[in-house]
């Protein structure tokens, strides 16, 4: 057959590896992973079955997990607490207990590694004997005001700690305002504020809650996390969260809303942030477990793909493994 007349053929930027080098636009790097770890009273560390591969770490254990993970070039650790269920009430006290888990973690953490990151979850779901982020009625209503007055505790004693972002997980209305005030009028003016702004109400969640055993005892959290059919209320509760002071917004989950994402980049000047949750881990791990899928290509894909749509910083339970394969 005869060569067709074309001006344009694509494939010639693809057809060496040093040519693809050259037209590549987005590149993964570690310094942009986020990676989320959980910790524990106990002494003894626990695999958690909801999540195969991932650990709940012992204070002490967890300093040589976040010591390896900073060795490969990662920056920043979200912190998770399993929180104890006798110190879980309805009022959610443990949430703001200056001796408690997350405190004493970020001292010792902050201690041991000065310049990492340390990001913690803002939200009362770790600590609520009802599992919700916010305060239950005895009606079954998820509170907002009362709640946002425990959440800006739980930030101050964060703050307090040493924490570098505390990151509000809880979509109560107005929590990043009175976040922001809260700790400008305790001197923390340097605490960043990371919003989850656009959290929707997943089903991905469930292995994380299984990991803290957090899950509701009743309802769902669809009253206060968003619809997975919305897109523009994405940006109008982003858009909310800048004006009341947030540093970095956050999308979650992060690849069944790779349009919201880029939405959101596409039109705010804030750094936008997404979440790898533990139901897409979940998905990778099961399926290349069973030999399904490759593993390395489908996480490094997938990564690919949230950090093309727009987030600067990738949240994933495979921050180690990644920053192994970019090596
Ligand atoms: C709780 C919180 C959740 C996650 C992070 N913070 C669960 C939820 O909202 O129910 C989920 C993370 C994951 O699934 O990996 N405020």
């Amino acid at each position: 057959m005869s060569n067709q007349n074309l001006n344009a053929r694509p494939r010639r930027n693809r057809k060496s590896s040093v040519i693809r080098n050259l037209c590549r636009e987005t590149r993964l790097v570690t310094e942009s992973l986020i990676y989320p770890v959980f910790v524990h009273e106990k002494e003894k560390n626990e695999s958690i079955e909801s999540m195969p591969g991932c650990t709940r770490w012992s204070l002490n254990d967890l300093l040589n997990e976040i010591s390896e993970a900073h060795e490969l070039g990662i920056g920043a650790i979200a912190l998770f607490p399993a929180i104890d269920s006798n110190l879980k009430s309805p009022n959610a006290e443990e949430s703001f207990n200056d001796s408690g888990l997350i405190p004493k973690s970020i001292r010792a953490i902050k201690n041991s590694f000065p310049e990492l990151a340390v990001i913690t979850d803002v939200a009362l779901d770790p600590y609520n004997s009802d599992g919700h982020d916010g305060l239950v009625d005895q009606t079954g209503k998820v509170l907002n005001d009362e709640t946002v007055a425990i959440l800006i505790k739980q930030a101050l004693c964060h703050a307090s700690a040493g924490a570098d972002i505390v990151a509000p997980s809880d979509m109560m209305d107005g929590r990043v305002g009175a976040i922001r005030q809260e700790l400008d009028a305790n001197s923390f003016t340097d605490v960043s504020i990371l919003s989850y702004s656009a959290k929707y109400a997943s089903g991905y969640y469930g292995p994380f809650r299984g990991a803290l055993n957090s899950e509701p005892k009743s309802g769902d959290k669809k009253t206060y996390q968003m619809d997975p059919a919305n897109a523009k209320e994405a940006l109008r509760e982003v858009i909310l969260d800048i004006e009341e002071g947030a540093d970095m917004v956050m999308v979650k989950p992060a690849g069944p809303y790779l349009d919201v994402l880029a939405k959101i980049s596409n039109n705010v000047k804030v750094p936008v942030a997404a979440y790898q949750v533990s139901g897409e881990y979940l998905m990778i791990e099961s399926a290349s477990a069973a030999g399904w899928i490759d593993r390395q290509t489908v996480v490094m894909e997938s990564l690919t793909g949230i950090h093309r749509a727009g987030a600067s910083a990738i949240l994933t339970y495979y921050a180690k493994s990644v920053a192994e394969w970019l090596k």
